[in-house]
């Protein structure tokens, strides 16, 4: 002992050498075998550049032939017992736990990952997941009645945490009784086909996990191919491509796409404490998380304790070998990884940002640092970086930081350092994103839904609300629509016919206007109706996105006007049921009564993930929503899919039914007497197809329900721009008591994951959680 520097403390990798040695070429697991090795790439080892082993780039036909596998093994899967599929899930799990050292180091040679990371972070995690699903499996029946398993599930997964993600996929897939096709990257396809052995020895089924691999073009074959689902986690502009691609399949998809998420440190924060929090969620694992808090917001009034105390800290990180122990920052994961991030960090240098550490160095490294000074013209404000890179921006209130915060296209995550819990819960509930970690970072559970708002994608992975991904609700058959006549215009002051002013005039923010080209059309009533337009469109998305206040009165305040609506449109029931028929306003009636009364019961849930961590899973509104109504049940339809989403908070574009708007248009008087407030409920009659792809393509729009036979296609395209869940459904017969209830508010809400922890975090752990 001649000094107190760290030594050498390498993890053995024998077993793993050994393991690679007697492979050496690997083919695909479909249904249940591997096939033979065919053409293909290699892997590597991006701390050496050493070669691990030679890997099948997969084909259409290799596609197809996994997905027929898991087509045929599915009916039987799903016919167990949530028991029996339980103990297969269960059993995969404890192997998994047996092997944690040889799948740790397997993880560390094929990504570049520190073996602290995947032995003490990743790998424990994937065994929390199978675990966690194992017991979905068991009380599938009693958690969700009437539900059925989608099919086959087609999952692609990113190469930043091989194994995880493809726990966090397969799991939940196969616990709810899908069969799956995974393909895991390219970089990192190791520990998925070392995972496939596990399924061989445990005995699964045949078919019921098949692993694929290879690059993009084998994950676009598995796009196309003849999958329920898709599951994909990856870059956003791949995620795009992705919706574009699956448009009008009714293909189910959710998509966890990338982030740039604010770390936001208050003036009243522990500095220390949220320096770590800068370890564990920018540098750890190379920056190479899609939630790293990568855009560091730090109050002004504390920016030079702050930055000194994360100097500090940034000179005792070790970058180095990812098998040694005491390694902190290891290898990112491919060169072409490597050129990006040192690519994006001059051109944020040469865009005025100071660059403070993060110097590359003789093969896959890049040390940590941080780049200060960056406006958000900065393209580092914006671009992923994807390396171990943060950015540091001051701001004086806690209005600027949250209006910075929310300077993204991105909303996956957040992490917000204070240490009054009225200033981290008041700036919790305003930040755009998914997750929000208080006081921590990079927490994540089974039991804890995962995902993001606007361009980090739809959907969410784990507990309760990750398995509703997976399962089919139960649904009132469909029934038939009629198809809708092309409105023919009518020029302005064409008069009036059978026709009555009021019809003439479109309903945005609470009042009657003339529709933009002033022009008019004839219902099958007979009355003119107003026919509208992109620009009418685009006026009522302005008037709901002013209407944030609905949202702000709480399910009560909501309930009480709801109430309200449903008791004026009983005072005028005669009248009504001479126009739109007795049976459906009194379901109208009912059904605003139904939605009143759940709009103070939808509620979260607050999670087991840990002891000591207080975990919310909230439901939100989205915002604005479009929708497009039915050619079909004129009244019905039009409250049946209202009603649901406004409960909810959210404020509505509405087309109503394109040949009979006018008892939507009934309703808005009513609306007007009842205190709804303006612009919670906006109607645009006019082709509905025409209209539903302007808000398709909306950014303010946050999602869109399509009801109807045709035309998703179109709306599900449209919507790749600011990538928003677009729900495409048929028609249904809205008089049945089944087209209502949970399956609609689960559309009509994203959820945020917000933890926080009790107290202090123990020292020395980080606030990684695991
Ligand atoms: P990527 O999105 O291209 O790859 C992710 C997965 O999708 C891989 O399995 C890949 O083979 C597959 N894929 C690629 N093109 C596809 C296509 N057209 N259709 C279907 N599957 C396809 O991500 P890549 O190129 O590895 O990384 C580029 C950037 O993406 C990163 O620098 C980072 O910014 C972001 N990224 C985000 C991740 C996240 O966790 N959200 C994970 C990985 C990358």
């Amino acid at each position: 002992m001649q000094t107190m520097d760290y030594g050498p403390s390498v993890e053995e990798s024998s077993a793993v050498r050994d393991w690679l040695a007697k492979r050496e070429r690997f083919g695909h697991f479909i249904n249940g075998s591997f096939t033979d090795a065919g053409r293909g790439f290699v892997t590597t080892d991006p701390a050496s550049g050493e070669t691990l082993a030679q890997i099948t780039q997969g084909t259409a036909e290799d596609v197809a032939a996994a997905v027929k596998a898991a087509r045929k093994a599915q009916p039987k899967w799903a016919k167990l017992s949530g028991h029996e599929r339980a103990q297969y899930l269960y059993a995969i799990a404890r192997t998994i736990q047996k092997r944690e050292r040889f799948l740790s180091v397997l993880e560390t040679l094929d990504n570049g990952k520190p073996i602290r990371e995947s032995r003490d972070a990743d790998i424990p995690l994937v065994v929390r997941h199978f675990y966690h699903h194992a017991g979905w499996a068991s009380i599938m029946g009693d958690e969700f009645p009437g539900y059925a398993p989608l099919g086959v599930a087609g999952q692609i997964i990113p190469w930043n945490f091989p194994l995880l993600m493809l726990a966090w996929k397969i799991a939940p897939a196969i616990a709810a009784g899908n069969t799956v096709v995974l393909k895991p990257a390219e970089y990192t396809p190791l520990t998925a086909l070392a995972f496939a052995e596990i399924c061989q020895e445990v005995g699964l089924p045949d078919g019921v996990v098949n692993i694929v691999t290879g690059d993009g073009e084998t994950g676009v074959a598995l796009v196309a191919a003849d999958v329920d689902k898709i599951a994909f986690t990856g870059s956003t502009e791949v995620g795009r491509a992705i919706r574009a691609s699956t448009a009008g399949t009714a293909k189910r998809l959710t998509l966890e796409l990338g982030g740039k998420s604010p770390f936001i440190v208050m003036e009243d924060a522990d500095l220390d404490a949220a320096v770590e929090g800068v370890v564990d969620s920018i540098w750890f694992n190379q920056g190479q998380v899609c939630c790293a808090g990568s855009r560091i917001l730090v109050a002004e009034s504390v920016a030079d304790r702050f930055e000194a105390l994360l100097q500090r800290r940034l000179g005792t990180l070790r970058v180095g070998p990812p098998l040694d122990k005491s390694t902190d920052i290891g290898a990112i994961v491919h060169p072409v990884q490597k050129d990006r991030i040192t690519g994006l960090c001059r051109q944020a240098v040469e865009a005025g940002g100071d660059l403070i550490g993060g110097a590359p160095s003789e093969g896959c490294f890049v040390a940590p640092g941080y780049l200060r000074d960056i406006s958000p013209a900065n393209p580092a404000w914006s671009e992923e970086i994807f390396g171990p890179i943060a950015t540091l921006t001051t701001f004086r209130t806690a209005d600027e930081a949250i209006s910075l915060a929310n300077n993204s296209r991105y909303g996956l995550a957040a992490q917000i350092w204070s240490e009054s819990a009225t200033v981290a819960t008041d700036l919790a509930a305003q930040v755009k994103s998914g997750v929000v970690w208080i006081n921590g970072a990079n927490m994540f559970d089974a039991a804890a839904p995962f995902g993001g708002m606007r361009e980090s994608g739809f959907g969410r992975e784990g507990g309760y609300v990750g398995l509703l991904e997976y399962l089919a609700a139960p649904a009132a058959p469909a029934a038939k629509e009629k198809s809708p006549k092309p409105p023919k215009a009518m020029p302005d002051g064409s008069g009036s016919g059978k026709g009555i002013d009021r019809t003439e005039k479109l309903y945005i923010g609470g009042a009657q206007k003339r529709p933009d080209g002033g022009a008019s059309y004839r219902a099958a009533s007979g009355d003119l109706v107003p026919l509208g337009n992109r620009k009418d469109i685009r006026n009522a998305v302005e008037a709901a996105a002013k209407a944030g206040k609905w949202a702000a009165m709480g399910g009560h305040g909501r309930a009480q006007v709801m109430y309200f609506i449903a008791e004026n449109l009983s005072l005028r029931r005669e009248e009504l049921a001479g126009k739109h028929g007795r049976q459906a306003v009194d379901t109208a009636i009912a059904r605003l009564f139904f939605y009143a009364g759940w709009a103070d019961k939808y509620d979260g849930r607050n999670v087991q993930t840990k002891p000591g961590y207080l975990v919310n899973v909230i439901p939100q509104p989205f915002g604005v929503v479009g929708l497009a109504c039915p050619n079909d049940a004129p009244l019905l339809g039009f409250v049946s899919l209202v009603a649901p989403l406004i409960a909810m908070g959210n404020a509505v574009v509405a087309i109503p039914a394109q040949d009979d708007p006018v008892a939507a248009f009934d309703l808005a008087q009513i609306f007007d007497t009842s205190d709804l407030p303006g612009g919670v409920v906006n109607i645009v009659s006019g082709a509905k197809d025409e209209l539903a792809a302007v808000l398709a393509a909306h950014d303010e729009v946050s999602a869109l329900w399509f009801c109807g036979a045709k035309g998703a296609d179109a709306v599900e395209k449209a919507s790749t721009g600011n990538l928003k869940p677009v729900w495409s459904f048929p028609n249904r017969d809205w008089s049945r008591d089944d087209a209502q209830g949970r399956v609609f508010l689960n559309r009509s809400v994203q959820w945020k994951t917000v933890w926080l922890p009790y107290g202090a975090l123990p020292a020395g752990t980080g606030s990684v959680v695991y």
